[in-house]
């Protein structure tokens, strides 16, 4: 016993606690120092915000400034001043601009300085959320409390916050595979079973869905694409024929994938609709809401929205609509069971115990691939208490708004065409011209060059068009008419 080093040794004395002389850790050697340089970046970040509108929402990277990025990995580490200098110089002004209200490209967020300060604390905390019993699991547990209740779930229904929805929808797939053909698919592999298994999504899907087809073994022609109406949603009839065809052909129909906002146009399936098929046809339904499930919010749209409480799993992201730093997706699962048993894989290393750390099963990491996860729950706890539901709900029903006026602006110019109903928050236009595809991309990357604004481009009906996706809670008027009155100048011009 007398050899047994003491368990608590507060003073630090003992063997590989006692301080160095050198400080050997990684932490700094001058704390007062490094508290005033951080205080420096936590401002000079925040003025970032505060003053976004005064910078251009992006800019082309010059090539001088991107060759320091191919130096060797540092030997010798620099100063931390100097490191942050180097940030708000070359790294900084040739950011994304997913921050500014003139961004309009792909379906992004502008973020909160709210999520921004969470996030440091999150990486203060350095909490691995794989698992074990600590405070910041009971945290992401109470985001699921809250998105159960949102979308109406049943009160067992398991959630995780994932990436993105990318990842929540190859979730999902995983999930409704196993429960088509078994648990011990996870075992034996697709390829065992002399079943052949088909999904369907409508044309108008995320790629990422034909991705989680492929990725789950599946293979993404075993994903139907079924036609869309005029509003882009899916056709249930052709929907139903094509289950009945694949039935009749000797084929196992598994998983309907609705989508609560089209990538492309921002188009809701019939959500109640696809929720009686599948009831039906005893069908695994799963709903893509990456951004337009975040609408149940704003109580001018949540009823476009019916359905989406009859859902198996509902992927959506807090990063766009939720406006939460990147990344933060989530997966919502109204089985728990299912859900742990396709991801579940016990092992002696993260066995569990009923007191000690290793309590509080099952853990974030039995419901989905990764061990170790970060705490993303944090900065949507932030954002969701600080902000509350009703002010996010208010800042989506404007984002539709500003859509519904670009419309009108769209209409009321003749040398603009709209080329999608404008469903939620995304429009689809073109300006008018003989070689309309090239004039209509070289617009958009005029557009961004300039700084004012950044739409980016798709493709409706084999068509080039011009998207503005407004999702930024700073996005006004003002970014929405620069947006026309820049493509008619550039259209005029070109
Ligand atoms: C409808 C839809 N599904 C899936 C995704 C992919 O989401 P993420 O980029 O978070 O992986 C998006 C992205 O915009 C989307 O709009």
């Amino acid at each position: 016993m007398s050899e047994m080093r003491p368990i608590i040794d507060p003073a630090g004395k003992a063997g590989i606690n006692s301080p160095t002389a050198a400080n050997e850790t990684l932490d700094p050697e001058d704390w007062s120092d490094f508290r005033a340089q951080a205080h420096r970046m936590l401002d000079d970040m925040l003025g970032y915000i505060e003053k976004i509108r005064e910078r251009p929402v992006w800019r082309p990277i010059p090539e001088q400034a991107r060759a320091p990025f191919r130096s060797p990995a540092p030997r010798r580490g620099e100063d931390l001043a100097q490191v942050h200098a180097e940030f708000m110089r070359e790294v900084l002004p040739y950011a994304q601009g997913n921050v500014h209200p003139g961004f309009m490209g792909w379906v992004q967020g502008g973020g909160t300085p709210v999520g921004m300060v969470a996030e440091m604390l999150a990486g203060g905390l350095n909490a691995n959320l794989g698992g074990r019993d600590q405070m910041p699991v009971e945290v992401e547990r109470q985001v699921t409390v809250w998105v159960r209740e949102i979308f109406g779930f049943p009160q067992d229904a398991s959630g995780l916050f994932v990436t993105g929805t990318s990842m929540a929808n190859l979730i999902a797939v995983l999930i409704a595979r196993d429960a088509a053909l078994g648990f011990d698919t996870r075992h034996k592999g697709v390829a065992a079973g002399p079943k052949r298994l088909t999904a369907y999504a409508s044309a108008a899907v995320h790629s990422c869905l034909p991705k989680a087809m492929d990725i789950a073994g599946i293979g993404s022609d075993a994903l139907r694409l079924i036609p869309t109406d005029s509003r882009h949603r899916i056709d249930l009839a052709a929907l139903a024929e094509a289950i009945q065809r694949d039935r009749e052909a000797g084929l196992t129909p598994f998983l309907v994938v609705g989508t609560a906002g089209t990538v492309n146009t921002g188009a809701i399936d019939d959500l109640g609709g696809l929720a009686d098929l599948c009831q039906r046809e005893k069908l695994w339904f799963h709903i893509d809401g990456a951004f337009g499930a975040l609408a149940k919010l704003a109580p001018d749209l949540a009823p476009r929205l019916g359905g989406i409480e009859r859902a198996d799993s509902l992927a959506f992201d807090f990063h766009k609509w939720g406006q939460a730093p990147y990344d933060a997706g989530f997966i919502l699962v109204r089985d728990p069971e299912a859900h742990k048993q396709a991801f579940a894989s016990p092992t002696a290393y993260l066995a569990r115990a009923e007191r000690g750390l290793a309590a509080g099963s099952p853990w974030p990491c039995d419901f989905g691939p990764d061990l170790s996860r970060g705490f993303r729950a944090l900065k949507v706890w932030f954002t969701l208490k600080t902000l509350g539901t009703e002010r996010l709900g208010a800042a989506i029903s404007r984002s539709c708004a500003l859509a519904r006026y670009l419309e009108s602006r769209i209409k009321a110019t003749p040398e603009l065409e709209l080329m999608a109903p404008v469903e939620l928050n995304i429009v689809c236009f073109r300006y008018r011209a003989e070689d309309s595809d090239r004039v209509n991309k070289e617009i958009v990357i005029r557009l961004q060059e300039s700084g004012i604004v950044a739409p980016s481009t798709t493709r409706i009906g084999g068509r080039l068009a011009i998207r503005a996706a407004i999702v930024n809670h700073r996005t006004s008027r003002t970014e929405i008419d620069a947006l026309v009155d820049g493509t008619l100048a550039l259209g005029r011009a070109l």
